[in-house]
């Protein structure tokens, strides 16, 4: 069984669809919970279920980035995760860290790569006029939001929509897209999940 490890920062209804999907013949397992914030609502949703946490506050490491990644790279040592996913995770990692995760680390990000990489992206598909928007689950590697894209949600843009209601209407694609694409992903089964469109 693969051991997972889930990094969030926020609300973590992706941690919590990510958690809920590994039970049964599952080929993996949540063995921890962390966040870089204390604050974080996914840290309560977590122990709920039943998952370890952990919080590596980058406040408390001021702007060294570098002690932040060395404190947040031993706590996951300490559990020996097989698979890490970020999972509204907002710090930017560097390109050491992602080096020795490489090939074991996945991110969600709320646009349809290789489009609109970083932040505000539903105004950003909003702002170009697309038809379609979506989410992807992607290999991370040292470049932005750059690594192979190992999974697809598609949706249509409707007339009326803004920033908010397209991240509403997105969330539950990403609910259904993560954990799917997890399963393969411990599994060892390379071929990309593409759901709607
Ligand atoms: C999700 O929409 C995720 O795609 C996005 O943050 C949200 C986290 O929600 N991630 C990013 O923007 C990464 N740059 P959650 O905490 O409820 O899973």
């Amino acid at each position: 069984t693969k051991k997972v490890a889930i990094l969030i920062s926020g609300g973590g209804s992706n941690m919590d669809a990510l958690v809920k999907s590994m039970t049964g013949d599952h080929p993996a397992r949540p063995v921890l919970v962390l966040s870089n914030d204390p604050a974080a609502g996914g840290l309560a949703k977590a122990a709920g279920l039943g998952v370890p946490t952990a919080v590596v506050d980058h406040r408390a490491f001021a702007k060294d980035r570098a002690a932040f990644e060395a404190a947040l790279h031993s706590a996951l040592l300490d559990v020996q995760p097989d698979i890490i996913c970020l999972a509204g995770f907002m710090r930017i990692l560097g390109a050491d860290f992602i080096q020795s995760w490489e090939g074991r680390m996945l991110n969600i990000h709320p646009s349809l790569l290789p489009k609109y990489r970083g932040l505000h992206t539903h105004a950003r598909a909003l702002e170009a006029g697309d038809a379609q928007h979506g989410c992807s689950v992607h290999e991370v590697t040292a470049a932005l939001d750059d690594g192979p894209v190992l999974g697809q949600a598609v949706m249509p843009v409707l007339p009326g929509d803004t920033p908010e209601t397209l991240a509403a209407r997105l969330l539950p694609l990403e609910h259904a897209l993560y954990p799917a694409v997890l399963r393969r992903f411990a599994a060892g089964d390379a071929r990309p999940v593409m759901l709607g469109g």
